[in-house]
């Protein structure tokens, strides 16, 4: 579509830019991620693909031309949806990028926390050999898994929790009823049940205002003092406080996290000094294979809605497209 340009604030996968220039488009890589540079940027654009920098209001009143934002992932809380639609920009995402390798890094997570690798590694280094008589790890099979959030990453992680490691899966997601949760999953009785029963509780719900805070002191008084958190969901969704505090004291065994109620995190955050978490860079999904899935997907988008299709994967539909 010649005439067109997508700006694309952070770098994405060459399959996705070449996707984009071979149908015409053109490409302009932004000069920042805060606000200020990208509404900047933005101004003679009609499409931005969006990785995790933020796009309010402001940002999007800037696009004069945009019309349509692609989500390079499947969260799309760093956009104001709302503001889209009313200024006919269409927000599409890449739902069906980067399920089964989020569902892989969580798995990895569970194992990781299971037998204590990262603490094993950490001691081995320093000469303490003898740790391996000190810190058993734990059996999977027959544990307690709890997964919080039944969409296509909670369900495929429910999947290859019970077929592949043995685990009993237990799930809680108030938008499905009983008989929705399928052969992998029990539901749980009651939200308290999910934190008292399980061994591991991972969490896959979306980040938004009704998920905010959802895991905090109350939840984490609940969890057996063996258990263990996995969110690579959203910081937004855990309070981050109430978390620390519960590592702090013992009162759950461990937590393995990929977001942060800050991303980056400050440096003097308290998890950077505890031996019981295992921390990554928000890079879940971040795969080789799954930046090319999510940079064609998202470009995908882009080329649907600029060329008056109807996008495969649309977060909103504007009633008048600009
Ligand atoms: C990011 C994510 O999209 O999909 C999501 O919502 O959180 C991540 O996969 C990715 O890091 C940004 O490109």
């Amino acid at each position: 579509m010649a005439g067109y340009k997508v700006l694309i604030p952070q770098n994405v996968a060459e399959e996705g830019k070449n996707y984009l220039r071979e149908q015409g488009y053109e490409i302009k890589m932004g000069s920042g991620v805060t606000s200020d540079d990208i509404a900047k940027d933005v101004a003679d654009c009609d499409a931005i693909l969006a990785r995790t920098a933020a796009f309010p209001a402001t940002v999007l009143d800037a696009g004069k031309g945009l019309k349509v934002i692609a989500r390079h992932g499947v969260g799309f809380d760093n956009i104001d949806v709302p503001r889209a639609t009313e200024l006919g920009i269409w927000v599409t995402f890449t739902p069906e990028a980067l399920t089964n390798t989020v569902a892989e890094y969580t798995i990895g997570c569970i194992i990781a926390l299971a037998r204590n690798f990262i603490r094993f590694d950490r001691e081995l280094r320093t000469g303490n050999w003898q740790i391996r008589d000190k810190m058993t790890g734990i059996d999977l099979a027959g544990k307690v898994l709890g997964v919080v959030g039944l969409g296509r990453i909670g369900r495929c992680v429910a999947k290859k929790a019970a077929l592949g490691l043995d685990m009993q899966v237990i799930g809680y997601d108030p938008f499905l009823k009983p008989e929705q949760f399928g052969e992998l999953a029990i539901p749980a009785k009651t939200w308290e049940d999910i934190f008292t029963a399980s061994d591991f509780i991972t969490l896959h719900m979306p980040g938004t205002e009704a998920t905010r805070d959802m895991v905090g002191k109350k939840e984490f008084e609940k969890m057996k003092k063996t258990a263990y958190l996995i969110n690579a969901a959203r910081g937004s969704v855990v309070n981050e406080s109430d978390l620390i505090e519960a590592l702090r004291s013992e009162t759950i065994a461990g937590a393995a996290l990929d977001v942060y109620r800050k991303e980056p995190p400050e440096m003097d955050n308290p998890l950077f000094t505890m031996s019981n978490v295992l921390l990554t860079p928000h890079n879940a999904s971040l795969t080789r294979e799954c930046m090319v899935r999510l940079a064609l997907h998202a470009a995908q988008g882009i080329d649907e809605v600029l060329s008056g299709r109807q996008p495969t994967w649309p977060v909103n539909r504007p009633i008048q497209r600009r």
